[in-house]
């Protein structure tokens, strides 16, 4: 039978290892709106399941919404066009803005989007991501807080997919040559 793990090269980041993280950046996310209810923006797809334990280890009140952008279609490399797919539901001027983030690769997804965010006038904007990989080219855009810094390899799971595939896998694994062959339509 198929079976989700067929693909997966090796785990990186265990689930166990991934909810401990996850405990430590909530409680740092929590120290910074003492005062306030910032608004958490996921970047969909990727981002559904990280946002979604992080909010939940999460001890403030928070509001939520969603921005779904381009990413790489059936690829694993970035294409450097970056489209809004889905906005925001609310107006965000005024507000704190955590932007939720499952990895930062090239750094052109988030670039974009801050600059998009920024341009609506919000109080302040800060960013989590799960990972940030360590690329030598990347653009340098603030990421206030990383979960794990990652060898620039691809990764799926927890999130992240491959052609549509890997989200459900409860660990971050490195996606294996022969499934990348495999692709559909290849
Ligand atoms: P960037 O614009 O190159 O920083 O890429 C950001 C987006 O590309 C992420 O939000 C992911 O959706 C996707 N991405 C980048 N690297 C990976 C990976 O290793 N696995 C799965 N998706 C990735």
């Amino acid at each position: 039978m198929q079976r989700k793990e067929n693909g997966v090269q090796r785990v990186l980041i265990d689930a166990s290892t991934l909810d401990k993280r996850i405990t430590e950046l909530a409680a740092q996310v929590d120290s910074w709106y003492l005062d306030s209810t910032p608004i958490l923006v996921g970047v969909l797809n990727g981002a559904a399941v990280f946002m979604t334990e992080l909010m939940q280890a999460m001890a403030i009140p928070v509001q939520v919404d969603f921005m779904a952008v381009s990413s790489y279609g059936s690829s694993t490399e970035s294409s450097g066009v970056v489209q809004i797919l889905k906005d925001l539901s609310t107006s965000i001027e005024g507000q704190d803005i955590l932007v939720v983030e499952d990895i930062v690769d090239s750094g052109l997804t988030l670039q974009y989007l801050l600059d998009v965010l920024a341009r609506r006038n919000p109080r302040s904007i800060r960013v989590v991501a799960m990972l940030r990989k360590v690329k030598p080219g990347a653009i340098a855009v603030p990421v206030d807080l990383v979960g794990f810094e990652i060898p620039d390899e691809f990764v799926i799971g927890f999130g992240l997919d491959y052609a549509g595939q890997f989200r459900n896998l409860p660990y971050i694994g490195i996606l294996s040559p022969e499934a990348i062959m495999a692709k559909p339509g290849r």
